[in-house]
């Protein structure tokens, strides 16, 4: 068994900080998204991984990763020069695949219950394809499976207009060799990708027989803002520890699960968990309130924020109530020395930004 694991995408719901850095290696938590995927594929017991990358994300990728020996295997960069979808990643792939039976992961999709028992499924069935799926409220954004009354899948169609179930396909797949013939019998489609839907569906047609199972927990996808903010908020809750290696002085107060990394300095602040605060920050006369995240080397004085994510070696200075926010790295804010809503409601004064790398904003 080996596994493949997409980073191809573009990112382009997440410009214009995916024009400096691919969203792979975005962090969810404590490390990138990347990692956690990875981390799947090591619980699985996977040695032989390959990862799908494209001209522009390879270099990130491969320096982020390093040798791999985190995951205790073998790791094949694959290049995907043109994005021309998921089953045309598993084409470029062929030559890492062979006729080995493959775990495909997408690089920025985390599920709940990992992989592990999935996977222990499929190697005790005889079928040639399992897909993992998920209940949503409105499944036309996703490849849509039908099953038939016994739990069988039947159909499956991409971002259909009238979906037939509310079960949506997610970044999660095991494949025998047979999806190689099944990929080549498949056309692009309406948006020029070769789907792995498609292949799914040609599959079916070819007679053999796909397995699926219902994820019960969450299913975070961080292709957008408000994707990666909500997988910083549930993995940060779900996750995080009180750790605390850094130096807290005494006019401060950390409540919760808060990790705070070496060498980072916390003076005449309120900290209020679930927070990560990585290695070398330091974080003065401030208030850092839930489910935020802040990488290496940041600086945040006189200033409060919440939920947001904030990237290496960023200022935030006096700026008060920035909430549901994504800050590239090397990025400067600076706010005014008077709170300019200060006969506003907190609700009202809240400041959302995204922004991405190397910026320098004054407010
Ligand atoms: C891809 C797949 C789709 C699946 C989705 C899960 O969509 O084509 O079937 O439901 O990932 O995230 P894309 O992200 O390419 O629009």
């Amino acid at each position: 068994m080996k596994a493949l694991v997409l980073a191809a995408g573009k990112g382009t719901r997440l410009k214009p900080l995916t024009n400096t850095v691919p969203k792979h290696i975005l962090p969810v938590g404590d490390k990138p998204v990347l990692f956690h995927v990875l981390n799947y594929v090591k619980e699985a017991g996977i040695k032989d991984i390959g990862i799908v990358v494209s001209p522009e994300s390879g270099p990130y990728i491969e320096e982020a990763i390093g040798t791999g020996s985190e995951w205790g295997g073998q790791i094949t960069f694959i290049v995907q020069h043109e994005p021309l979808g998921l089953a045309h990643a598993v084409k470029v792939a062929k030559g890492f695949l062979g006729d080995s039976p493959f775990l495909m992961l997408l690089g920025d999709n985390l599920v709940q219950e990992g992989v592990k028992d999935f996977l222990g499924e499929f190697h005790t069935s005889s079928s040639d394809a399992s897909i993992l799926l998920k209940e949503v409220p409105d499944p036309r954004a996703f490849g849509v499976a039908e099953l038939d009354p016994s739990g069988k899948v039947i159909h499956m169609v991409e971002k259909p207009q009238k979906p037939k179930s509310n079960l949506a396909i997610i970044g999660v797949y095991l494949f025998t060799a047979e999806i190689h013939k099944a990929i080549a019998q498949i056309k692009p489609s309406w948006r020029g990708e070769l789907e792995i839907t498609d292949a799914i569906q040609k599959l079916l047609e070819m007679g053999k027989v796909i397995r699926s199972h219902l994820l019960q927990g969450w299913w975070l996808d961080i292709g957008s803002n408000d994707g990666l903010i909500e997988a910083n908020r549930v993995v940060l809750d779900a996750f995080l520890e009180r750790d605390i290696k850094g130096k807290v002085d005494k006019q401060s107060s950390i409540v919760g699960r808060v990790e705070i990394g070496e060498a980072t300095e916390i003076e005449n602040s309120l900290v209020q968990g679930p927070v990560f605060i990585a290695a070398n920050c330091r974080i003065k006369n401030s208030l850092v309130k839930p489910f935020t995240n802040i990488r290496a080397e940041t600086v945040v004085e006189d200033s409060s924020l919440e939920r947001s994510v904030i990237l290496e070696n960023c200022q935030i200075l006096k700026i008060k109530h920035l909430a549901n926010s994504v800050i590239g790295k090397n990025t400067k804010l600076t706010g005014q020395d008077k709170d300019p809503g200060e006969a506003c409601t907190e609700q009202s004064r809240r400041i959302r930004l995204f922004i991405g790398d190397d910026c320098k904003v004054e407010l």
